[in-house]
């Protein structure tokens, strides 16, 4: 992403706004732009009244599934006598989504304010930024971040001189995609190996450390700020009219077979077709655009007739045969072998399993194994059907959706892009019969 960052004029900043800003980066300059103040506002308030503003707000989950904000914070109940924790998922691996590290990279005070708030709100004195391990810069700047929070009296048992705990840690992760799933990341922050976990028991009943915990991305907690100072309906009234289900905004990470790459923040609900063409600038020259990852590589594949008639909210999305998921949109050209970016999607997949349940670690293995050799020409027809049962057997039937994410490229890339398969397969080598001696 090109800095100083020159937003686009159909873009709508709110989280976005000091990207690129240097001075922005610092307490002093923070608090000059008007942080922390949504967090004096919040412990003044209760936890209850912070709940239910953010449910008015209509703020749905940015880590990939949307589930609203406000619902997931009620089911923590402050005052139970139990310890409570609040998980900022900072690991940010799935392919194509790079926006979380540029909130904590040039607003990393704007994350430990939402982490702060989102914490009292659900009764925890303690919240923990995962943050995966290779994100060196983001790292630094938070870390930094906390340290400035603590020595300024925001963060610690007497938070902003309220006499109320809020206590937020940054750790490390070592850099497994796994890990970002909300169990895995539970159990790697307990020091144990990054497995998922079988749920129920769900988070909000026994998670970190078997006590009541709430898992929310950096998006989600770095939007809570803007909500408490500017009010649910302000943001309730970004997005379109006619649909209350996707409100305020969200970050868009582009990348790709495209003229501007980069992050791009939209109201809910824009156009998909005039952002690819107008906001990112459409296809490379003598390219044509051919097909969309518009979620982060786990969403179905869009043609592009598919993304041009799609609005960019969670329902559009749905209606455009994808998802939304974490808007991390891979944008991909004539020019390209798709059934190839299929493959190496699939790659990753089975590099990333944590291998638990027996239908992601062989089901991955094998997905890659036969789109490997589809690719190198060695292909048969009766392989797709095979693919389709495969991916019949990792979905739905494993204990995270890794295993599902795997199988949803395949099983839109198959039904929408056939052909490529197929031309792939006609082209087959044939191989010559040893002579029998
Ligand atoms: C394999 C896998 C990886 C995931 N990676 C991330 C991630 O890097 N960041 C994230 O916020 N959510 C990730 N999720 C989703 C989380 O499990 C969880 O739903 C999310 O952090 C909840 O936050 P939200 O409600 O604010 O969206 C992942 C899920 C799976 C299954």
């Amino acid at each position: 992403m090109g800095y100083p960052h020159k937003p686009h004029e159909r873009e709508t900043l709110v989280l976005s706004t000091h990207f690129g800003d240097h001075e922005a980066i610092p307490l002093d300059g923070w608090k000059k732009r008007g942080g922390y103040q949504a967090l004096q506002k919040a412990l003044g308030m209760t936890p209850a009244e912070i709940v239910d503003v953010v449910k008015a707000s209509g703020l749905r989950g940015r880590g990939g599934a949307g589930f609203p904000t406000g619902i997931k914070w009620s089911f923590m109940k402050p005052g139970d006598g139990k310890v409570h924790y609040l998980c900022c998922n900072a690991d940010e691996s799935e392919p194509g989504t790079f926006k979380d590290r540029e909130i904590m990279r040039w607003t990393p005070h704007a994350l430990v304010e939402g982490c702060a708030i989102g914490a009292y709100a659900i009764g925890a004195e303690v919240a923990y930024i995962y943050i995966r391990g290779e994100f060196t810069e983001p790292l630094r700047h938070m870390e930094a971040a906390v340290k400035e929070a603590y020595a300024a009296g925001i963060l610690g048992t007497n938070a902003m001189g309220t006499g109320k705990t809020v206590h937020v840690h940054v750790h490390k992760g070592a850099g497994a995609y796994i890990c970002g799933e909300e169990t895995a990341l539970m159990n790697s922050l307990e020091g144990r190996r990054g497995n998922p976990r079988i749920k129920p028991p769900f988070p909000a009943v026994a998670g970190l450390f078997g006590q009541p915990t709430t898992i929310n991305n950096v998006e989600t907690l770095a939007a809570v700020p803007h909500i408490l100072n500017r009010g649910a309906d302000w943001y309730k009234g970004l997005g379109r009219a006619d649909n209350p289900k996707s409100t305020g905004t969200k970050l868009w990470s582009v990348c790709g077979n495209i003229q501007k790459p980069g992050n791009y923040e939209m109201l809910m609900g824009f156009p998909f077709g005039e952002f690819l063409h107008e906001v990112c600038g459409g296809a490379l020259p003598g390219r044509k655009l051919r097909a969309i990852i518009p979620g982060g590589s786990s969403v179905p594949i869009q043609t592009l007739e598919e993304a041009e008639s799609s609005l960019m909210d969670y329902e559009g999305m749905v209606a455009g045969g994808t998802m939304l998921g974490s808007a991390g949109c891979i944008v991909i050209d004539d020019a390209q072998n798709l059934v190839k970016q299929i493959a190496r999607l699939a790659r990753f997949y089975a590099h990333e399993s944590c291998a638990q349940c027996t239908q992601c670690r062989e089901g991955t293995a094998w997905t890659t194994k036969i789109l490997e050799r589809i690719v190198a020409g060695d292909g048969t027809t009766e392989d797709l059907d095979t693919l389709l049962e495969i991916a019949d057997n990792m979905t739905g039937k494993t204990i995270c959706v890794l295993s599902d994410s795997c199988a949803t490229p395949v099983v839109s890339g198959i039904r929408k892009f056939r052909g490529d398969f197929e031309a792939l397969i006609k082209k087959r080598k044939v191989h010559p019969v040893p002579a029998v001696a």
